[in-house]
Order: C-alpha cells, then structure tokens, then sequence
C-alpha cells in the first residue's frame, strides 16, 4: 500500500494534538488523479474539525485536514482524460474527507482543475473552497444579476474577499463589510462602497439591498430585514442562520434566506479560471507557513482568532511553491 507523509491528528484537541503522520493513500480509482501537493489552504473548518466540532460527521481518526491543495499530477486512473502526469492543477478536497495537509492527496477529477497559469502554487491553493464558495453562493443562491445592490458582509476573509470580486465580475453593485483596519484593502479588491462594522450598525441605516451574502452569521434575519429590500434574499454560509424558524420569519416578513454547504466543482474551477487567468480576480495570501505540525498549528491558532485577511497556506514544497510551473 502507497502511504504519504501528512500533518494530522489522533485525537480531537487543541493545536498540541497536531503530528507527522504516515497516511495510507487510497488506491487511485479509474476516475481520480494523484496529486504531489506543493501548497494547500487553510480554513476556519480545519480547526473546528481538530476541536472536535465536527466530530459527529468525521467518521474515522486519524484525521488529515485541508480541503484545498495545488500540486502536479503523478498518476491518472484509468478513465481521467483531461490530466496527464506532469499537469499543474489544483483541486477541492471534500470537507469531511479532508486530505490536503499533506505530501499526496487522491482527487476524484470531478474535483480538480488545471492550475490558471498565471499562478504560483500557493496562490493556487488559496483558491478552491472559498472561491467556490463565494461563487455558487452568488450565482446559484442568490441568483445574482447585473446591477444588484450587493452587500457582501465580512469581506476580508477567505469567503468574502473572493465575494467582492466575483460579484463585481457578474456586474453587481457591491458594498462591503469589515473593520477599520482593513477597509482600503477590500476597497482595492473592488467594492465600490466599504462600511466599517465597528463604527455602524449596517443593519439599519438608508441603504437597502437586493442581496446580502454574510459569510460571519453575526445577525440573524430580524436584524438584517430592514437592511433588505421586499423579495430580496439573505444568502448565509452558516447553514444554522437558515433554520425553519428564520425561514419563516423572513416568508412573514416578504424576504427571503437561504445556507448552503460549498460542493467540489471541477466544472466551477474552470469557469473561474478565466477571471484568474485574466487577473480580474486574484487570491490574497496573509500568511504562509510550512506544511509541518508547528506551522499547521500557528497557522490554525491565527485561523481561529478570526482575523485572517484573505487566506493562509501551508508550504509541503519550498523550492516550488512561488513558481507558475
Ligand atoms: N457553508 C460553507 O460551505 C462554508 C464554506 C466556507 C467557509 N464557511 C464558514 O464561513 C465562515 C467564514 O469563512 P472564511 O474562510 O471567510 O473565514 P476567515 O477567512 O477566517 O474570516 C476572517 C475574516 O472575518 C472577518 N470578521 C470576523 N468577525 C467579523 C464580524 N463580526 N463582522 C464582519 N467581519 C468579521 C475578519 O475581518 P475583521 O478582522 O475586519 O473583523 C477577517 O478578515 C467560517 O465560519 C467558515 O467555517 C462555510
């Protein structure tokens, strides 16, 4: 059996319980592409599943977090037609499967994509599981349209910071949500009004929107109604803010909201290139770290302080890392 070198854990914990695992890799279906993973992204669910918070979907330990990874492809299956050894790609890992935090990783294809050729490695892996976020939410949830009011709230995280772009790209009138500290860099990233959440309630006030896209779950449907014009909808990321309940508060209210759990999508990933390839979206990396239990575990300590702006990567190849090929 092939085994790859990770970074995972045993027991659930706090960041102590990471270690240098030897991981058994599954055997490559006929449909699955092997990755040599050169970067992988780091997300708030990495440290939740670590804490435990997960544990009733997380069937088996150990555990091997990371949903993102980008990397050269070392075998194909069978059926795979679209990669060949040698390609540069990147690619979603399912969230209760985990797998990114380490040196290989088996990818159904559905779930992979050529890397947009502009791109290093690392900047590939702060791509798939917030950008395909931001991107299903807007288009298949929000239904979002040209010249919708947009308010995209907690626009300088991983979600939201591909949130701002993606909704200019489909031609929406986008407003922004952050603290102080970090309202000219989501200005950069193109919204065209930013509103500081420590200075203002942007639940109340004159401006009403088409589409909210809260990627925080800080304020409930009651709080965001009067910030929502009549039919318009709430499209949350945390799928407890969308319970029956709330469901028929914004119905009574004339409003609607609605949660959704982000899905692999080769097909997404490809649609996505081309804003990345032709620079009108691009990943902002905060911080890098080696792929080793120190630095999963410092990257996983500033993850959860909330206070990431854009996205974290863990490094398993130093010498190609910054490279496009
Ligand atoms: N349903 C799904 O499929 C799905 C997919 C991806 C992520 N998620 C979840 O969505 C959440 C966001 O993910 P992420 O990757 O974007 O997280 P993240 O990168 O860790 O978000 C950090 C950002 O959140 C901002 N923030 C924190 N508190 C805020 C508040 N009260 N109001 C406005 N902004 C605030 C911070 O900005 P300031 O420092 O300026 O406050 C920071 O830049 C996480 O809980 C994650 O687990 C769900």
């Amino acid at each position: 059996m092939t085994t790859t070198h990770a970074v995972g854990f045993r027991q659930y914990g706090d960041t102590s319980v990471l270690e240098s695992l030897e991981r058994p890799l599954p055997a490559l279906a006929s449909d699955s592409v092997k990755i040599r993973v050169i970067a992988a992204g780091v997300n708030p669910a990495d440290w939740r599943i670590r804490a435990g918070q997960f544990r009733l979907f997380i069937r088996n330990l150990p555990f091997v977090p990371g949903n993102d990874a980008a990397g050269i492809v070392e075998e194909v299956g069978t059926q795979v037609t679209s990669f060949r050894p040698g390609d540069a790609v990147y690619a979603m890992l399912p969230i209760a499967l985990g797998g990114g935090y380490a040196r290989h990783a088996v990818v159904p294809q559905s779930a992979v994509a050529h890397k947009p050729a502009p791109l290093s490695f690392a900047q590939a892996a702060a791509i798939p599981l917030t950008a395909l976020t931001a991107f299903q939410g807007l288009r298949d949830y929000a239904g979002l349209q040209t010249g919708m009011r947009t308010l995209i709230y907690g626009a300088s995280g991983g979600v939201g910071m591909f949130a701002v772009q993606i909704a200019r790209q489909m031609g929406a009138n986008v407003t922004a949500v952050t603290s102080g500290k970090n309202v000219e860099w989501v200005r950069q990233l193109g919204a065209e009004m930013v509103r500081d959440y420590t200075r203002e309630d942007v639940t109340t006030g004159d401006e009403v929107y088409d589409v909210i896209f809260d990627t925080i779950g800080a304020h409930g449907i009651n709080r965001w109604r009067r910030a929502l014009r009549r039919g318009g909808i709430l499209v949350s990321i945390d799928p407890i803010g969308a319970n029956p309940l709330a469901q028929l508060q914004a119905a009574t209210a004339g409003r609607r909201i609605t949660a959704f759990i982000v899905r692999p999508s080769s097909t997404d990933l490809r649609l996505l290139n081309a804003w990345f390839t032709a620079g009108s979206i691009r990943p902002m990396i905060d911080r890098c770290y080696p792929l080793t239990p120190a630095g999963a575990a410092e990257a996983q300590t500033y993850s959860a302080s909330g206070r990431v702006r854009g996205k974290l990567v863990l490094i398993a190849d130093e010498t190609h890392a910054s490279n496009t090929n």
